[in-house]
Order: C-alpha cells, then sequence, then structure tokens
C-alpha cells in the first residue's frame, strides 16, 4: 500500500500549510485508483471559512486531473493521530468505494485504517438522490 512513500509525501505537504490563524498543519497524500498521487495542504483564510482543509486539496487536485475514485487517502497533523472533519469525510465518501482506505498516520510505522463506512456511517450520497 506504499505507507512510506503516501507518508513522505503527506508530510512534505504539512510543512507547505498555510496556517496562520489556527497554527494547526495537515498534509495529505491521495493514491488515486490509476496509482497516481497527489499531495495537500490546509490553505487557511483571514476570513476564516474559505479555509480548505489537507484532504480536500488534495482530492481537488485529483478530480481536476481527470480521476474520480481515491485508493488511497492519507492523513497526517499536529495532533498525534488527524482524523478527517466531517466535511472532509463527506467528500471522502464521493470519491470512494467500499475499497477505499483511509489511514491516520502518526508516522510512517504508526496508522490508523478505515474504510469510509467506519468513518461516514449511514452517510448521504448519490444513490439517496436517484430515487
Ligand atoms: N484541517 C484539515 O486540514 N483537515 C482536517 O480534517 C481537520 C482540520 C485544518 C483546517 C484548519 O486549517 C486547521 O486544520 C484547524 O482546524
Amino acid at each position: 500500500m506504499e505507507i512510506k512513500k503516501m507518508y513522505e509525501i503527506a508530510h512534505e505537504y504539512q510543512q507547505r500549510s498555510y496556517s496562520p490563524y489556527s497554527k494547526y498543519k495537515v498534509g495529505c497524500c491521495v493514491k488515486d485508483s490509476n496509482g497516481k498521487f497527489y499531495g495537500g495542504c490546509n490553505i487557511e483564510n483571514a476570513s476564516y471559512s474559505p479555509t480548505i482543509c489537507a484532504e480536500r486539496t488534495a482530492i481537488s487536485k485529483m478530480v481536476s486531473e481527470g480521476n474520480q475514485l481515491i485508493d488511497t487517502i492519507l492523513i497526517t497533523g499536529d495532533s498525534e493521530f488527524t482524523y478527517p472533519c466531517g466535511v472532509c469525510r463527506q467528500v471522502i465518501s464521493e470519491f470512494s468505494d467500499e475499497n477505499t482506505k483511509i489511514i491516520i498516520a502518526k508516522n510512517e510505522n504508526e496508522y490508523r485504517e478505515y474504510k469510509i463506512k467506519d468513518l461516514l456511517p449511514h452517510g448521504f450520497n448519490g444513490d439517496d438522490i436517484d430515487v
């Protein structure tokens, strides 16, 4: 699953975090279904609400490059284990399937692995609209 490589990418992007308000740095690495990697960091704003999380930065890069399925997403941040916020769980859900792996990493050796149904049980998705 290339945890070491994905952690290194996420950690590198964590250093690029623009977070002068919270001073909380988050990094993310997405591997798409074709094996391509995308890094992301959180990008804050003086007006606060335009802030984008690291996960959505990386996922936006994946989708805008033409892939819509996350194989694996790894998140690392300033907490021992940084879990995705509710908005990011919803966005991960949009571009996941039942095999998508969500890795919450303290470092390359210590991490926890989940599926989207673990982090967003009973979620709302496109099937609900397709009635
Ligand atoms: N943040 C993320 O980048 N990802 C998350 O899932 C949790 C929160 C960022 C947003 C904000 O810049 C900072 O962490 C503090 O909330």
